[in-house]
């Protein structure tokens, strides 16, 4: 019977033989999950032995990771915000950079116990909104996305987080047919130019939908259908934020101001330091 440790030292050289930029933990990660144990067990207990079935699990879960597919996607979760989100090929998997969003609404919602009302629209996973609300314990929140598996699997987060009773989901194309009013409407959209997508690392290529990517020619056609008619849902003095991709700041910017936000402030920037959240009130 192999063990633990065994098997995470078959995955650790298989790894590193093809170059994959985080071997130590992908290993850690699969070989650990696949036997059912936490990530430290892999050198807390590495002579525990593994059932022919975990290994059998383990040995899929790596031949995965070396035909391209992120960690994430094999376990079929991923963290953000400190809290556990289920995924699924319709979803994308949220990305550390978008809890800078996170903390851009959570700056313009400053009452604790504010009872807000949210819209997250392409919600995805609904990670964005979830992370709200689980920071805002009064606030309720609605999250839109035109892929409904997508809308499925952000029900069951807002379950397994523990909001459920605050959040509700459906499918649409952004607003259209919501009323309002909200106090804040967040979003963030697919915003790659179109040119672009072939470009994108394989790993995002292949295993993010393609409807969360690609924003048009440009890379703007989401901001401006959300940004035109969120005043029409948002409370007078609502906010708006979006998530921005890489160098996109000065025309959402243009965006915003063209339908009737003032910016309050430059946009916040992620840890790489990229500008990030931008966010405006209905003047
Ligand atoms: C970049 S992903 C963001 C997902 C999630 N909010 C997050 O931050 O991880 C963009 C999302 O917008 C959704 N989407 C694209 N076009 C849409 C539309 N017209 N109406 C509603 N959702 C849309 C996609 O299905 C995708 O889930």
């Amino acid at each position: 019977m192999t063990t633990l440790g065994a098997l995470y030292r078959e995955a650790l050289a298989a790894f590193r033989s093809t170059g994959l930029a985080t071997p130590e933990l992908d290993a850690r990660w699969l070989v650990a999950e696949a036997a059912g144990s936490p990530a430290t067990a892999v050198t807390l207990d590495p002579d525990r032995p593994l059932a022919p079935d975990a290994a059998e699990r383990a040995r899929a879960y790596i031949a995965r990771r070396l035909a391209g597919e992120p960690v994430d996607r094999i376990l079929g979760n991923r963290e953000f915000w400190s809290l556990s989100f289920r995924l699924g090929p319709a979803t994308l998997s949220p990305r550390p950079d978008t809890e800078t969003i996170v903390e851009a609404c959570l700056a313009v919602l400053p009452d604790k116990q504010g009872a807000y009302r949210l819209l997250d629209l392409g919600t995805g996973t609904g990670a964005i909104l979830i992370a709200l609300l689980s920071e805002r314990p009064r606030a309720r929140g609605r999250g839109i996305d035109k892929a409904a598996e997508a809308v499925k699997i952000a029900a069951l987060n807002a379950e397994d987080n523990g909001v459920a009773n605050r959040a509700s989901f459906s499918v649409g194309d952004w607003m259209k047919g919501v009323d309002g009013p909200f106090d804040l409407v967040v979003s963030n959209p697919p915003y790659i130019p179109s040119a672009d997508i072939a470009g994108l690392d394989r790993e995002v290529r292949e295993h993010d939908p393609l409807p969360a990517l690609d924003g048009g020619v440009d890379g703007l056609d989401a901001y401006r259908a959300i940004a035109a008619d969120a005043p029409r849902v948002l409370a007078p003095g609502g906010i708006l934020v979006f998530e921005l991709g890489i160098g996109q700041e000065e025309d959402v910017a243009t965006v915003m101001k063209a339908a009737g936000f003032d910016l309050l402030g430059p946009a916040r920037k992620d840890l790489g330091g990229v500008a990030r959240a931008l966010a405006g009130r209905l003047a």
